[in-house]
């Protein structure tokens, strides 16, 4: 099987991050509820952890970096917690749903959002994003790449393009891992990170990354076993935004792909932009393919063909060739709308995967460029 489909989720795990993951299966108690040992011992570990993530993003302090159960938690705790009726948000079509319909949810409390376009390069187009914005808008909410193409937006240059009183929150699902953020440079106020994708760690990982500018309000209640005489959450970080139990492995298995990528990042991010330049060099000679993606450190690399439906292309390399990868819209609407698509397909590499294995594709895609309707249907 060749797996493609790396901007899902991530195919390969480091052997560090499993060993450790397994470890904190084996040895689990429930950090910071109880005062034994072994509970204490995790709780070392989770800060350990937050401490690891906040070097490695250069962010504000360890305290304002909050574990979630994937990126769209994260993003949701940073929309709905902090963006307040009245308020005015500048977002843009790149956004995938977990902006989306957050944002979608809060225009029912008065919450103006506007979008920005695409320039003629398929990348968010920031001049038009800066026309948006206003002395009203609290905030630009803006992915760091695009989940469709891969494209990148300039963030530097969108935040020296944006007043200095919006918030800059920024969606990290597809860029954390496959590039350096810095977060005080560039002057991110919050950032939202998947944990299973370039993160290296495990599915239920994810965290959310905030600097003092802002102080999100919890969106889930409950215990955090700390202030427990309260009917209140406490209002201190990160237990205001951590009720109920965390996921220690997966906690665990997010900090030790950090301290893997402290070390590969570089390196990986050079061989997947070998790889997406391969592919879309070589895809792009086959006739009837429209291409998307210019090569990128992110890996992903997305087109369709003339003669075939992304959803049926995808399930055909996945039953004929054994090649994972995903077709459709890839829940980001307005992007598709932006690039005139009713679904692409879109494969996304590692640096785990080989040259080979995008040779076998490209045979793959080619042979289904060239096949009739009955063919299709009959999976040739
Ligand atoms: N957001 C993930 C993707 O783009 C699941 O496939």
């Amino acid at each position: 099987m060749i797996y493609f489909d790396n901007a899902s989720t991530g195919g390969f795990k480091p052997d560090g991050v499993v060993i450790a993951t397994v470890a904190a299966l084996k040895f689990c108690a429930n950090p910071g509820r109880s005062g034994h040992k072994l509970s204490l011992a995790c709780l070392e570990r989770v800060y350990a952890c937050r401490k690891q993530l906040c070097t490695f993003f250069n962010a504000y302090s360890y305290d304002r970096v909050i574990f979630t159960k994937n990126c769209t938690e994260a993003l949701n705790i940073a929309i709905l917690g902090v963006i307040k009726e009245g308020d005015e948000v500048v977002t843009t079509v790149a956004e995938h749903n977990s902006v989306l319909r957050p944002l979608e949810r809060l225009k029912d409390n008065g919450i103006t959002v506007k979008y920005a376009p695409l320039d003629g390069d398929g990348n968010i187009d920031v001049k038009a994003l800066a026309e948006l914005v206003t002395d009203k808008t609290r905030a630009v909410i803006m992915t760091l790449a695009s989940n469709v193409t891969g494209a990148a937006p300039d963030v530097k240059a969108v935040r020296k393009s944006i007043p200095e009183h919006c918030l800059l929150i920024c969606d990290g699902a597809q860029a954390c891992g496959h590039i350096k953020i810095d977060m005080k440079s560039l002057k991110i106020d919050a950032l939202a990170v998947a944990g299973h994708k370039g993160m290296l760690g495990i599915q239920g990982s994810g965290a959310l990354i905030f600097s003092e500018r802002i102080n999100p309000a919890p969106v889930l209640y409950g215990g955090t076993g700390s202030e427990s005489h309260s009917l209140k959450m406490p209002d201190f970080y990160p237990d205001a935004l951590e009720s109920g139990t965390l996921s220690y492995p997966a906690v665990v298995s997010l900090g030790e792909g950090t301290l893997y990528l402290r070390q590969n990042m570089q390196k990986n991010g050079e061989k997947i932009l070998k790889l997406t330049t391969y592919l879309c060099e070589n895809l792009c000679k086959i006739d009837g393919l429209k291409m998307y993606s210019k090569p990128n450190p992110f890996g992903i690399v997305t087109f369709n063909l003339d003669n075939v439906q992304a959803e049926v292309a995808s399930s055909v390399l996945s039953e004929k060739y054994g090649i994972c990868v995903r077709g459709g819209l890839h829940c980001a609407p307005l992007m598709h709308k932006a690039l005139n698509s009713e679904g692409l397909v879109r494969a996304s590499v590692s640096a785990f995967n080989s040259i080979n294995e995008c040779d076998q594709f490209v045979r793959a895609v080619t042979e289904i460029s060239e096949a009739t309707a009955d063919d299709l249907q009959q999976g040739f």
